[in-house]
């Protein structure tokens, strides 16, 4: 299996944060955003991976990264979104790395306590079609938000939905098989002019193939101030359990 993290677009709600810098390089308490990701794939098991980036300082990961040192690797690929054409647009071009292979993707703001090792080893043996994890959160109208049925079978995913159908957000790590990039094919986008990655999400609902874990342990994106700030908090407690008593 080969990981994908994608860290383009613009970063335009960080602004004036991301004016002179790509928002997945802005610190998260002692590292930068992308460390994160990287890490989670490594921690899977991944060492196979692809960075697909954009925008004006795309090279400064190249500077931070290098060949993947830092996390044990020989090698990071990278690659270059132009625009902001959506996450599955990002995806999408990680396909000349990716081949056949099935992919984890994670996106480039994703920020997870735990490891997603054993949600990796279980799409391993579902071999075919895609699965994503879902956590409960208290503001689901900011996500993919999944509709469950009692035995865990997910029945809708909606995109930001103003009247959410559930409290379980699907959070930035997806599996797929390479039947991924046809999916990306048919895609139209959205009202908000981006390829969804939720509609290639609903695709492989549709064709009955998708399944879904939640996870446990705390999870965040960093993409608002308030869940930079959220992230930053989280991870230094983590890293430094007795300043969760001791903030000030
Ligand atoms: O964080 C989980 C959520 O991420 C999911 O619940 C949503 O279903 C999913 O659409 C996404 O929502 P966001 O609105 O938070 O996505 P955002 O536009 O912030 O993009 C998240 C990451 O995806 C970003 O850090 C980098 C990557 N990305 C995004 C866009 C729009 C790209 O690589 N290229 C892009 O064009």
């Amino acid at each position: 299996m080969k990981g994908v993290i994608l860290a383009g677009g613009l970063g335009t709600r960080m602004l004036p944060l991301t004016k002179i810098t790509n928002k997945h390089l802005l610190p998260v308490y002692d590292r930068p955003m992308i460390y994160f990701p990287i890490q989670t794939l490594v921690d899977a098991g991944i060492d196979e991976i692809v960075v697909v980036t954009g925008g004006h300082y795309a090279g400064d990961f190249l500077n931070l990264l290098g060949n993947g040192k830092a996390f044990g690797l020989n090698f990071i690929n990278y690659a270059y979104q132009e625009g902001e054409g959506g996450i599955a647009d990002a995806l999408r071009l990680a396909r000349e790395f990716t081949g056949d292979d099935s992919i984890c993707v994670i996106l480039g703001d994703n920020i997870l306590e735990n490891t997603i090792k054993p949600h990796v080893d279980a799409f391993k043996a579902q071999k075919k079609g895609a699965k994503i994890l879902l956590k409960e959160v208290h503001d689901p109208h900011r996500f993919g938000v999944a509709e469950v049925d009692g035995s865990g079978k997910v029945l809708s995913i909606e995109e930001k939905p103003r009247a959410p159908k559930s409290n379980l957000a699907v959070i930035g790590v997806y599996m797929y098989d390479a039947h991924v990039y046809e999916i990306i094919r048919t895609l139209k986008p959205s009202a908000r002019g981006e390829l969804e990655i939720t509609d290639v999400n609903n695709a492989y609902l549709r064709e009955g193939s998708l399944t879904s874990s939640t996870i446990e342990g705390w999870w965040t994106d960093a993409g608002t101030f308030p869940s930079l700030y959220r992230a930053s908090r989280l991870v230094a407690e983590q890293v430094k359990p007795e300043l969760k008593e001791n903030w000030f």
